[in-house]
């Protein structure tokens, strides 16, 4: 494991006692927009399906330069920007459901030491508020409901009802009560008020997201002064054979078995394909850097497959 030599600074600020209301949430919510339609940290929504709640709209349609009709990438392919969300929806529809399988098949379960590798780097404390952005089925969210205790609160949040569905029973089935399900976009992180978490984290998601610029601009919105940004996400391996093996592997070996285990060849090779097309290390720390985020760094995993970027805000 290889790091860029910047110190982080230490956030000063105490941890904050949580209220079992919604310290985080813009409020009111307006009916009727995608912000009122999401869903509020009540203890209701606990007991409710998701799939009763309304559909998030999906993103506006924004790429990098924010203007619709621009084209993105979807894995190798192009497509218009405003399609990205839809198509990327579909790949996690169709995955939830086998999506943890998956996951310990396809990495031989070293996502468990990555994501244990981050949890790690997060400092989090006992009474913490804590944001899991495109948390899916909550393998970091499970892990922080137990590290902030009852004083503490977590929100697992995906755009994704789906995915956040087996997220949420899996968290329940658990025990964690002081954990909350809220759909969101990455993009826009709208439910969520200026300043209101001590951690954010972002784990094998900022890939999917179509204007990466936007998300981390609202990551720092609603990031508090002396709170921290993880980034867990796939990089660029640092060694160049073993590129060669990877690129066998993931283009080869992932689409077979994504069809055996998942019946679904194409939404694997889309995953391989979005690897490559995210920014290396570099970029990403500056696009960090971009939004407005401090003292960034980054540690490469597994010879730079995965790295974990850093940014606090200060
Ligand atoms: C590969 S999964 C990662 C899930 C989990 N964080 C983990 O590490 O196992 C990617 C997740 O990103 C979510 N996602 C994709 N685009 C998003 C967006 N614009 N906003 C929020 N979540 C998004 C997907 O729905 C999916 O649950």
């Amino acid at each position: 494991m290889s790091n860029e030599n910047q110190t982080p600074t230490t956030p000063t600020e105490p941890a904050q006692r949580s209220d079992s209301t919604s310290p985080f949430l813009n409020s009111p919510l307006p009916q009727g927009t995608p912000q009122g339609q999401q869903q509020s940290l009540q203890q209701e929504f606990n007991d409710a399906p998701i799939s009763n709640v309304p559909k998030y709209n999906l993103p506006r349609g924004a790429g990098k330069t924010g203007n619709v009709g621009d084209t993105t990438h979807f894995g190798y392919q192009t497509v218009k920007a405003e399609d990205k969300a839809q198509k990327v929806a579909e790949v996690f529809h169709s995955v939830a459901s086998k999506y943890d399988i998956m996951n310990d098949l396809m990495s031989f379960g070293i996502h468990r030491l990555w994501k244990r590798f981050a949890i790690n780097m997060s400092g989090v404390r006992r009474g913490q508020h804590v944001l899991d952005i495109a948390g899916g089925t909550g393998d970091l969210a499970k892990v922080f409901s137990r590290e902030v205790g009852p004083q503490g609160r977590v929100v697992l949040s995906d755009i994704n009802e789906s995915m956040l569905n087996v997220g949420r029973d899996r968290l329940l089935d658990a025990g964690c009560t002081n954990v909350d399900f809220v759909l969101a976009n990455a993009e826009t992180l709208e439910p969520f008020a200026d300043n209101s978490f001590d951690l954010l984290t972002i784990s094998f998601g900022l890939r999917n997201v179509t204007d990466k610029d936007a998300a981390l601009e609202a990551m720092y919105r609603v990031l508090k002064p002396g709170g921290r940004l993880l980034v867990l996400e796939f990089s660029k391996p640092v060694f160049e054979p073993f590129s060669k093996l990877y690129d066998f592997y993931s283009f080869t070996a992932l689409p077979i078995m994504g069809k055996l285990v998942a019946n679904d060849a194409e939404s694997y090779k889309y995953l391989a394909e979005s690897i490559r097309m995210h920014p290396d290390q570099r970029t990403l720390k500056s696009m960090m850097e971009q939004a407005g985020f401090k003292n960034c760094d980054y540690h490469n995993l597994t010879g730079g497959i995965v790295a974990v970027h850093r940014g606090f805000k200060l």
